[in-house]
Order: C-alpha cells, then structure tokens, then sequence
C-alpha cells in the first residue's frame, strides 16, 4: 500500500518535471537564435512568419511538414540543407561547425 502510494507519487513529480522540461528552450534553441541573427539566416528568412524575405518564411517549419520544394522536415534533412545550401543559399559547412548547425535546427524547431 505504502509502497505503491511512494510509487505514484515518483511517477507524478517525474511527469511534472518533464512537462516543465518540454516547455523552456533548450540552450541549444536559445544559442540557434543567435546564430540565425549572426550567420544572416535572417537576411532571407522570416522566423516569425511564413511570408517570403528571399528564402520561404520558416515559422511553422517542422509542423509543416515539407519544405518549399517538397523535400520532408527531418533534422536530417534540414542539416542537410543549411551544410550544404541550395542556390541562392548559401551552404553553411565552411561557416559554422556542426554543434552550431546542430543548434539553428534545434531552434527551428521552436518556430
Ligand atoms: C542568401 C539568402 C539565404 C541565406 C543567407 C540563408 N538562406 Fe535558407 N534558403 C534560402 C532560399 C532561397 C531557400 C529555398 C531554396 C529552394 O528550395 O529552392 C532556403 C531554404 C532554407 C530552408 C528550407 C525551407 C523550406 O521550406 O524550403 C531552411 C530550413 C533554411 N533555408 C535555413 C537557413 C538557415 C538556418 C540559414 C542560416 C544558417 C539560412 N537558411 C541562410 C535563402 C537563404
């Protein structure tokens, strides 16, 4: 009896702790921010709309589901396109180490 009661309660406050987990950026997400503004992904991307700049508007990326020329939203996929660009582009491989690239997308998937 005493025992299940304890067990509940784990159960509880580890189910409290992940939801509060899932709620705040991640460091990661909160250091991708930056880097969208100083490797100039912001020159041709919206984040906070889905209207054009020179690049497609990347609010809403990863629930879309595909990018504009219908390749699927994958972390895979998305490094992919910020290593190695896609004319006008640029690829991003020379500039930014793979942790940082690691970084944009993982604030990506915030918008
Ligand atoms: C010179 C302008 C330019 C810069 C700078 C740029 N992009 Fe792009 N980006 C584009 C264009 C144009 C496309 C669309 C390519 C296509 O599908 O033909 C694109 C596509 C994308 C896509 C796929 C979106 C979709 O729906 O197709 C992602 C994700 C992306 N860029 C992220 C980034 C990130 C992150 C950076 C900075 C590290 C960045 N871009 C810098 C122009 C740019």
């Amino acid at each position: 009896m005493r025992l299940t009661h304890l067990l509940s309660l784990a159960i509880v406050s580890f189910a409290l702790t992940s939801a509060v987990q899932a709620q705040a950026p991640s460091d990661d997400a909160v250091h991708g921010k930056e880097l969208f503004a100083s490797k100039n992904c912001a020159l041709c991307h919206n984040a906070d709309s889905e209207e054009k700049k020179i690049g497609p508007g990347l609010k809403g990326l990863y629930a879309r589901g595909t990018m504009q020329d219908g390749t699927k939203v994958t972390d895979a996929s998305i490094t992919d396109r910020i290593v190695n660009g896609k004319a006008p582009m640029p690829p991003y491989k020379d500039q930014m180490t793979d942790a940082e690239i690691k970084q944009v997308v993982e604030y990506l998937k915030t918008l």
